[in-house]
């Protein structure tokens, strides 16, 4: 581990007391968190998403209530009670052997075992309550080990590498799938350890740490372009990565992200994921890292296909400005502080630069540094593309905002790095653009065009579970006081958050 001998303390000092205006925008986002809470439960109860301009539902995951796990950490942060206690007392009712549609592994354990663990570390630790039994409470835990025995059919293939792809019909199997994801089986280990450190039961850590040694270790070196940054499939049969295309977005995104968490989460045990981490950043630092020729001051980073690099960058893909911030924080590293910070002031651009306030889903530029004649990095195709180029530093090429929460996720980062309150109002910009552009009906819908406004937004009437574990969670988070859950400056960290915003504890904090 490379560590900077000069450790710049930020300058600004972190509000330690709510003011008027705060506790105004709390209550703010206590009411849109209610208004799309009362949806799901009036149209959607028991079921997984809320379709808000139909008034109906969606089981898009596997029918045990997506939205209701998923916001129940947020529910317990915000003091909810009500709530806290009406998904409580549907948990212990979910039967989480049956389902009729296919499972993905990656899925139910990001939202289903990372809500049920963390919403049980919480009510055991900082959020307990004297008036919940301690009954009522293991409820969660007993929940968690019937899914996870479930599941851990998946890791039954010939590499240990899981299936992300399994049935219950009725006894668990797994598809047979010929490949999976750098982000699907990379983001397991987690949840997957808590589980094992809660129930003292060392299998189900052991059998994601089994799969992610062909992670940690990839084969081929050519799916390896750059030291610590790999392509995104593998074959499940032999554990072998199967392209060299990747990048910070969907696909890889929160496997990178867990190295370093998963270091947070267990300095001991998982030092070499940290040292990963570092490869990794300092890869993308070096060869990712691209400016727009309209706009040279923005950073973006690029995906890569082999050793050359491809001027995209997405809305997924955003959460790296915090991922950096993060790593830089805990390994008392400024360099990555201050490119994490770069990065999530080039996401923002993203939001103000559309007619909703709101950035897209998946965008485009030319980069300053690279011949503009060069195979990877034509300019815009359309009129409208070069006008809005000009002065945005880039263009659209995938209009949607599903409900994501990564640039929200950065600013919360930043702000707690830097206790600078630009971040705060950055994501009071965000979350009010959100709710003016996305409320419709009896909740919050994704659209298909963040440059359409007033009521004219092209509405997918789906209400995605993580609007409640992600968006909610981080603008309550920032602009609410210090607490044990928050990220802390000096990188000494009670909580760490999954990839779905629910925070699991420190291992021993
Ligand atoms: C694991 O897979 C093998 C071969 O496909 C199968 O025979 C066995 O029953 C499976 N074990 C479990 C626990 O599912
Ligand atoms: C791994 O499996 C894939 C798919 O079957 C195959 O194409 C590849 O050659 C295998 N690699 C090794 C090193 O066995
Ligand atoms: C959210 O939208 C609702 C309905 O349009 C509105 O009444 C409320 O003031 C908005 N809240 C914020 C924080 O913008």
């Amino acid at each position: 581990m490379k560590t900077s001998t000069v450790w710049l303390l930020p300058l600004a000092a972190l509000a330690t007391t709510t003011t008027a205006a705060e506790s105004a925008k709390l209550n703010a986002v206590e009411e849109v968190f209610r208004r799309s809470w009362n949806g799901y439960r009036e149209h959607a109860w028991g079921h997984d998403s809320l379709r808000p301009i139909s008034n109906s539902y969606a089981d898009d995951r596997n029918g045990w209530g997506a939205t209701a796990v998923d916001a129940l950490g947020t529910a317990i942060i915000m003091g909810l009670d009500d709530v806290v206690d009406d998904i409580l007392n549907y948990i212990k009712t979910i039967d989480f052997s049956k389902t009729d549609t296919e499972i993905s592994l990656f899925e139910t354990t990001i939202r289903y075992l990372g809500g049920m663990l963390s919403a049980y570390d919480l009510l055991k630790g900082p959020y307990k309550r004297s008036d919940l039994s301690a009954k009522a409470v293991n409820v969660l835990l007993e929940q968690s080990v019937v899914l996870a025995d479930n599941l851990k059919v998946a890791f039954n293939t010939t590499s240990g590498l899981p299936d992300n792809n399994l049935f219950f019909d009725p006894e668990p199997r797994v598809a047979g799938s010929w490949e999976t994801g750098l982000a699907v089986a990379g983001t397991l280990i987690l949840e997957w350890e808590r589980l094992s450190d809660l129930t003292g039961d060392r299998e189900y850590g052991n059998l994601v740490k089994r799969a992610e040694n062909y992670l940690l270790n990839p084969q081929p070196p050519e799916n390896e372009p750059f030291p610590g940054l790999m392509g995104s499939r593998l074959f499940v049969e032999n554990g072998t990565f199967a392209d060299n295309i990747g990048s910070w977005g969907g696909g890889s995104d929160s496997f990178y992200e867990y190295l370093i968490k998963m270091y947070i989460y267990d300095p001991d045990r998982f030092e070499f994921y940290r040292d990963r981490w570092v490869v990794t950043a300092e890869s993308s630092i070096e060869y990712l890292a691209s400016h727009p020729t309209t706009r040279p001051e923005l950073t973006f980073l690029a995906m890569f296909s082999g050793t050359e690099p491809q001027f995209y960058f997405s809305h997924l893909g955003c959460f790296s400005g915090g991922n950096f911030i993060l790593g830089g924080l805990v390994l008392k590293e400024q360099r990555y502080v201050d490119f994490g910070l770069d990065l999530t002031a080039g996401c923002h651009e993203t939001y103000v630069q559309t007619s909703s306030g709101i950035g897209p889903e998946l965008f485009q530029w030319q980069d300053k540094d690279t011949p503009l004649d060069a195979g990877n990095n034509h300019g815009p195709e359309t009129d409208a593309q070069r006008e809005f180029y000009k002065d945005a530093g880039f263009w659209i090429m995938n209009s949607q905002y599903v409900l994501r929460p990564e640039v929200i996720e950065s600013y919360y980062y930043a702000y707690r790095a830097t206790g600078d309150e630009m971040y705060r109002e950055w994501a009071w910009d965000a979350f009010v653009s959100i709710n003016r552009t996305c409320s419709v009906g009896s909740g919050l819908s994704a659209i298909n065009n963040v440059m359409l406004v007033d009521g004219k937004a092209d509405y997918q009437d789906f209400q995605e579970s993580f609007l409640f574990a992600e968006v909610m969670k981080y603008i309550y988070l920032i602009l609410s006081d210090d607490s044990d859950v928050q990220v802390k400056k000096d990188g000494k960290n009670l909580f760490v958050f999954n990839t779905e915003a629910h925070p699991i504890k420190v291992l021993g904090s």
